[in-house]
C-alpha cells in the first residue's frame, strides 16, 4: 500500500522500501488513488537511461489544472486558494478562493484562446509575482498551451533568448513592476526583447503600476477588457500523462540557458506528494513560499503542489528589506502562516539585523520552516532554528534542482530530523548515489563522492527544449546509465546526505544558478576587453558573489569607469542578479596548452587560497599567474 501521507518514521521507511523495490507498482497505486485521471495509464514507468528516454503513466489522459482546482470545488470552493499580499504593506492583500481561481483561469485561458493559442503552443510569461502570474499559468495548463515564465529581473536580452529558443507565440507581461521602494518598467524592457522576437504575435498586458506605457498597434492589449468579457466556462483540454506542461530555463556550465521540459502526469504526482509530506501539510494550514514563480521553486512550492493540495498558498510580491526588515515576519504574523519556506541568502541577510525585527511579531503560527537553493552553512541554520522556529520548528533543507522537478533530499517532519547544513535523507522513491572518480558506485556508507540519482522519480525534466543531445550530454554521459546533479555529496554512516555544492562551472550566487558563459559573453562585449573568466567565491550573504578576471586590449586609464561599463553591459545581457562583486584586470589568463582557461586556478585564488595550486608547469603561461596573485582583491 503507498500512503499519500507519511506520518511517522516506521511509514516513511515502509515507503520508501516499497518504492525502491517495487516502483511501477508503488507509483501507480499513489497516482490512481489521489488524483483526477481521464483514461489510465497503459505503463507505470518506461525508462532507458542510456537514450535517454523516461515516461511515466504513458497512456495516461488528464489536465493538471482540474487536480489544482476544479476538484476542491465540490468540498472547497470557498477555501482561500492564495493569499496575495502586495509589495506596499499599507495596501491590503487580497484573498482568491478556490472558486475564484476556477473563474480567473478559465476567463484567462479564454482569453489566450481568443488569440488563437491552442494546446502545445509556448507562451512566455514576464510578470512580477502578482495574482496574474498564477492565474496565466494554469491558464495555459488548461488549455495545453507550453508556459515558459522568465523572472521578471532578467533582462531584454536575456528575455529574447528565451523566448527565441522555444517560439512563444504569445507574451504576458505588465506594464510595470514595483520592488520594495523602486518601480520597474517592465513594458519597456518587453518593448527592446520583442525587436528580435518575429514568433510573438501578441503580448497582454496586465496593469499593475498605472505607468503610461507604448502599446504596439496590433500587437499589444490590455488584459483587464479581455478578461472581463470572456466566459468563465472553459473546457479542460485533455493531455497526455506525457504532453510538456511547461519549460523553464536553466543555466548551465556553458553555452546559452537550458529550456528544461517537464510533463504532465509525473511532474503532478511528484510535486503533489513532495509538498504534502516534506511540509507536513494539514488542512488548515496557511503555507508560504518566498521564492519567486520565474524559478522552478515557484512552479513547484507555490503554485502547483500546493494547489495540488487544496491548500492555501500565500504569494508575496514584495522583498524582505521594505519597508523594513520585519516585512517577512509581519506576513507571519498577518496570516498565521504555518509553513514558511525561503532562501539561505535571505536567512544570512535577515540575521544580520536587529532581531527586534523579527520579536515584535508573533509568529507563533509557524510549525515547519524549510530553505532551499543553496547549501546552508551553520551559523545562518541556527539562527533559523533558534529565532523563527524557536527551537521547535523542524527546519527542512530541502535539495533539488530545476531539473528534479521536485524535492529530492530533504529532512521530512515527524519522520526523521535535519541537523545542520544536511539535507539528510532521499524522499520516497528517489535513490541517490555517489561516483568515485573512475565513475564507479561507492558502496561503502560514509564516503563523499559525486551526487547521481541511479533510477527515475516522477518530475524529472525530460529533455531540453529542441536539443535532446545537450541533455544526454549534460545528464547523463557523465556516469552511464546514472542521473548526474552536477553536485558534489557526503554521505554519514546513517545514510544522510550532506550536499557540498557544485562540481561543474556553475555558480549559484544568492541562490540563483548562474553559468559562466553567458556573463563572459557579456563582458567580452566591450570593446576594451580582450577576454574574461568569471568564478565563484565565498560571500558572507550571498553564498558565493563573482569574480572575474578580465583581460584588456590597451592599457585603460580610468578604470573604476570601466568597471562600471562592465557591470552595466551584464546587466542589459542579463540582469543586475548577474552583476560582478570584484574584477580584476589580468594581463592574461591562465591556460592548458589547448588553450581552454584554468578556472581552478582562478577559483582558488578568488578564495585566497593560492598557496597550493597543484602543478602549475603544463600551463601554456604560467608566468601569468604569479602576477594575478599579486595583483588579487
Ligand atoms: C542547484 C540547483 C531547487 C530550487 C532552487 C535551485 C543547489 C539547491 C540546495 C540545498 C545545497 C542546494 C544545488 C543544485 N541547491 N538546493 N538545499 N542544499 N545545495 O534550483 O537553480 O536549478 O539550482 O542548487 O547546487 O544543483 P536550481
Amino acid at each position: 500500500m503507498a500512503n499519500y501521507s507519511i506520518t511517522n518514521n516506521e511509514l516513511y521507511h515502509e515507503n520508501y522500501k516499497q518504492a525502491s523495490n517495487n516502483p511501477k507498482q508503488f507509483w501507480g497505486e499513489l497516482a490512481k488513488e489521489n488524483f483526477l485521471w481521464k483514461k489510465p495509464w497503459d505503463s507505470v514507468l518506461d525508462f532507458d537511461f542510456s537514450i535517454p528516454k523516461i515516461s511515466w503513466f504513458d497512456g495516461a489522459q488528464l489536465n493538471i489544472t482540474e487536480n489544482c482546482i476544479d476538484r476542491h470545488l465540490k468540498t472547497n470552493a470557498n477555501k482561500t486558494a492564495i493569499i496575495f499580499e502586495p509589495n506596499d504593506s499599507n495596501s491590503s492583500s487580497e484573498q482568491i478562493s478556490y472558486k475564484d481561481l476556477h473563474e480567473r483561469v478559465n476567463k484567462f485561458a479564454n482569453v489566450l484562446k481568443s488569440r488563437g493559442i491552442k494546446k502545445g503552443d509556448r507562451v512566455c510569461i514576464y510578470l512580477p509575482m502578482i495574482p496574474e502570474l498564477a492565474v496565466s499559468v494554469l491558464a495555459c495548463a488548461r488549455i495545453g498551451a507550453i508556459h515558459s515564465v522568465v523572472f521578471a529581473g532578467f533582462s531584454s536580452i536575456a528575455l529574447a533568448t528565451r523566448i527565441n529558443d522555444c517560439d512563444c507565440r504569445l507574451l504576458i507581461t505588465s506594464d510595470g513592476s514595483y520592488r520594495g521602494k523602486k518601480t520597474i518598467d517592465l513594458k519597456g524592457i518587453v518593448d527592446e526583447a520583442l525587436e528580435s522576437c518575429p514568433s510573438v504575435k501578441n503580448v497582454l498586458v496586465a496593469k499593475r503600476i498605472h505607468s503610461d506605457i507604448n502599446m504596439k498597434e496590433g500587437r499589444d492589449q490590455w488584459l483587464q477588457p479581455l478578461l472581463d468579457d470572456a466566459s468563465i466556462q472553459c473546457t479542460p483540454v485533455v493531455m497526455d500523462a506525457e504532453d510538456p506542461l511547461f519549460i523553464l530555463y536553466t543555466s548551465g556550465s556553458t553555452g546559452q540557458p537550458k529550456g528544461m521540459v517537464h510533463t504532465t502526469a509525473g511532474y503532478m504526482v511528484y510535486t503533489a506528494y513532495t509538498f504534502k509530506n516534506v511540509f507536513q501539510y494539514k488542512t488548515d494550514d496557511i503555507y508560504w513560499c518566498t521564492a519567486d514563480i520565474g524559478w522552478i521553486t515557484g512552479h513547484s512550492y507555490i503554485v502547483y503542489g500546493p494547489l495540488l493540495n487544496g491548500a492555501t498558498t500565500v504569494m508575496f510580491e514584495g522583498v524582505p528589506s521594505y519597508p523594513d526588515y520585519g516585512r517577512f515576519w509581519e506576513i507571519v504574523e498577518k496570516h498565521k502562516v504555518s509553513q514558511f519556506y525561503t532562501a539561505p541568502t535571505a536567512i544570512r541577510a535577515l540575521a544580520k539585523q536587529d532581531l527586534s525585527f523579527v520579536t515584535s511579531y508573533d509568529i507563533s503560527s509557524l510549525k515547519v520552516i524549510g530553505t532551499v537553493g543553496e547549501p546552508i552553512n551553520e551559523e545562518a541554520w541556527q539562527w533559523y532554528h533558534k529565532h523563527i522556529g524557536q527551537n521547535r520548528c523542524p527546519i527542512v533543507d530541502t535539495w533539488w534542482q530545476t531539473e528534479t522537478g521536485g524535492i529530492l533530499i530533504s529532512p521530512m517532519p515527524n519522520c526523521y530530523e535535519g541537523k545542520p547544513t544536511y539535507a539528510t535523507l532521499p524522499f520516497v522513491g528517489v535513490q541517490p548515489v555517489l561516483m568515485d572518480e573512475n565513475g564507479h558506485e561507492i558502496l561503502e556508507s560514509k564516503a563523499e563522492g559525486r551526487l547521481c540519482i541511479k533510477y527515475p522519480w516522477p518530475s524529472i525534466a525530460r529533455t531540453i527544449w529542441g536539443n535532446h543531445k545537450r541533455y544526454e550530454d549534460t545528464y547523463f554521459s557523465a556516469y552511464k546509465n546514472y542521473y548526474f546533479t552536477g553536485d558534489g555529496a557526503l554521505r554519514e554512516e546513517n545514510g544522510h546526505y550532506r550536499i557540498t555544492g557544485r562540481v561543474d562551472d556553475v555558480i549559484i550566487v544568492s541562490g540563483h544558478n548562474l553559468g559562466t558563459a553567458p556573463i563572459e559573453d557579456a563582458i567580452n562585449e566591450h570593446d576594451q576587453v580582450a577576454e574574461s573568466a568569471i568564478v565563484g567565491f565565498a560571500h558572507p550573504i550571498k553564498g558565493n558573489a563573482l569574480y572575474g578576471y578580465i583581460t584588456l586590449k590597451n592599457e585603460y586609464s580610468n578604470q573604476t569607469e570601466l568597471q562600471s561599463e562592465i557591470n552595466q553591459l551584464i546587466t542589459t545581457h542579463i540582469g543586475p542578479i548577474a552583476k560582478l562583486d570584484k574584477m580584476q584586470f589580468t594581463n592574461g589568463l591562465p591556460k592548458t596548452r589547448s588553450g581552454k582557461i584554468m578556472r581552478r586556478i582562478l577559483r582558488k585564488i578568488a578564495n585566497k587560497d593560492s598557496s597550493n595550486l597543484g602543478d602549475i608547469s603544463t600551463l601554456l603561461n604560467p608566468e601569468v599567474v604569479e602576477d594575478i596573485i599579486k595583483n588579487s582583491l
